[in-house]
């Protein structure tokens, strides 16, 4: 982020109407996938529009000790010369993946079908987060992986040549449990399997479909048939949804508002915000502006419109599932009430994102009950005071949001890894008026 450091704070206030065109940078979900499959391919694989944050550098920078040349020729590009399936080498020492989850616990499926060992390591917060859910597959698969207790980072992956292919019928939502088991069924014997309990982002199946891999899928199921190279190519990119959400609600909290957000990525499985914005009266329209890197892209428009609470549809949870600390913010300033459920999974993020965005709301004078699988918000005024983001970028740029519509002065601890995901993400923010300054 520019300017940012550790132990960074910002400090947030009602700034004027949000006005202009903004372009947020690359999907994170889509970089790390790029980076990783560009590796393993064969030939050479140039990205356009990567996203230049902690995570997917950390990504990027795991795989160049496994060997793999990437060259940055200027920012948002990556040349990736891809080793070929078997090309990757021991890195000899811990791989670390920073703060990402994605990066853990796609590199996990990767690696686990590798003839030689490796040590993914992260952050304080990573460390925290639940791996099982990736071992346990990946170990019917023949993998084998030490964790530290409970399941939690660092892993231990043991070399291990050849896995079998599964069909997995996996108990959470989760995109990155998915995109682990694929990974990992290209170097298994027979096809890989898995069917979801609600669909999730499917950019691991399209771009190894892209990639030349012999795969078919559907909402909510995918199936890997292994034996195929991978063949480089372009990868363009889509900006993030997810990043585009901090100010498609700003600018429908803030009166006299008026934002485009240009080119998102808006594929389906990630678009649930504006289902859920919309319950609540915002005035968004959805301009298409045709595809880029196999994903479908639009421009939205977006202007003030008084927002009310609503009763989010379970069935929207996975669909929008890092906008819950945004989405805590609009219910907070909408009038009535907003009630979360089926969203256990808030839990164990980047933080307790229930908790966090509870207590930090609370801070600023919001009425929040919180539920173990999410929270019941009473829409009012917010005051001024000091929230922390616990170090999660998400919550730090929601309260952000939350501090346009704010009273009095907020100041936002703690936001330095913000750069994980939205580097420039304060600069952007005060060219369209933003009131928000680095403490
Ligand atoms: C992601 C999947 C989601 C999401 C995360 C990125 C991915 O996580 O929250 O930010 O790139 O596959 P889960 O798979 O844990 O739901």
């Amino acid at each position: 982020m520019s300017g940012a450091a550790p132990g960074l704070d910002w400090i947030a206030a009602p700034g004027g109407p949000l006005l202009g065109r903004v372009r947020v940078p690359g999907d994170k979900s889509v970089s790390h996938r790029a980076v990783m499959l560009g590796a393993i391919a064969e030939g050479r694989t140039r990205i356009t529009g990567f996203l230049e944050g902690e995570d997917t550098r950390a990504t990027a920078a795991i795989l160049q000790r496994l060997g793999v040349r990437i060259e940055a020729p200027a920012g948002g590009e990556r040349l990736v010369h891809g080793v070929g399936l078997r090309g990757l080498r021991p890195a000899g020492s811990p791989l670390d993946c920073g703060n990402a989850g994605t990066g853990m616990r796609l590199l996990a499926g990767l690696l686990a079908g590798q003839g030689f060992e490796s040590v993914l390591v992260g952050d304080a917060s990573l460390s925290k987060r639940p791996m099982r859910r990736v071992i346990e597959p990946l170990s019917r698969m023949g993998a084998v992986i030490d964790s530290a207790e409970g399941g939690l980072p660092p892993l231990r992956i043991h070399a291990k040549n050849v896995l079998q292919g599964i069909d997995y019928e996996c108990p959470v939502a989760s995109a990155q449990v998915k995109s682990a088991l694929l990974l990992a069924g290209l170097y298994a014997e027979g096809p890989t399997s898995v069917r979801e309990p609600h669909p999730t982002r499917d950019y691991t199946e399209r771009m190894l479909a892209a990639f030349g891999a012999d795969i078919d899928f559907a909402p909510g199921r995918a199936t890997l048939r292994p034996g195929r190279p991978l063949l480089a190519g372009e990868v363009e990119v889509p900006a993030d949804f997810s990043s585009a959400a901090f100010f498609l609600v700003a600018a429908s909290l803030v009166p006299g508002s008026q934002l485009v957000l240009e080119r998102v990525g808006v594929n389906p499985r990630r678009t649930g915000l504006l289902d859920a914005l919309r319950l609540m009266g915002a005035d968004i329209r959805v301009r298409p502006a045709g595809e880029q890197g196999g994903e479908p892209v639009a421009d939205l428009e977006v202007r003030h419109a008084p927002l009310r609470g609503a009763r989010i549809p379970e069935a929207l949870v996975p669909d929008m599932i890092d906008e819950f600390p945004v989405l805590f913010a609009a219910a907070a300033l909408a009038e009535g009430e907003t009630v979360v459920s089926g969203a256990a999974e808030l839990r164990v993020k980047e933080s307790d994102r229930i908790a966090v965005m509870a207590e930090g709301l609370r801070v600023l004078g919001a009425d929040i009950e919180e539920r173990p699988d999410g929270a019941l918000i009473r829409g009012g005024r917010l005051h001024g005071g000091r929230a922390d983001s616990r170090g999660d970028h998400r919550i730090a740029m929601a309260l952000a949001v939350a501090a346009q519509c704010a009273s009095g002065e907020v100041r936002i601890g703690d936001v330095a890894n913000v750069a994980t995901s939205f580097p420039g993400f304060d600069g952007l923010a005060r060219g369209v008026g933003f009131g928000l300054r680095i403490a």
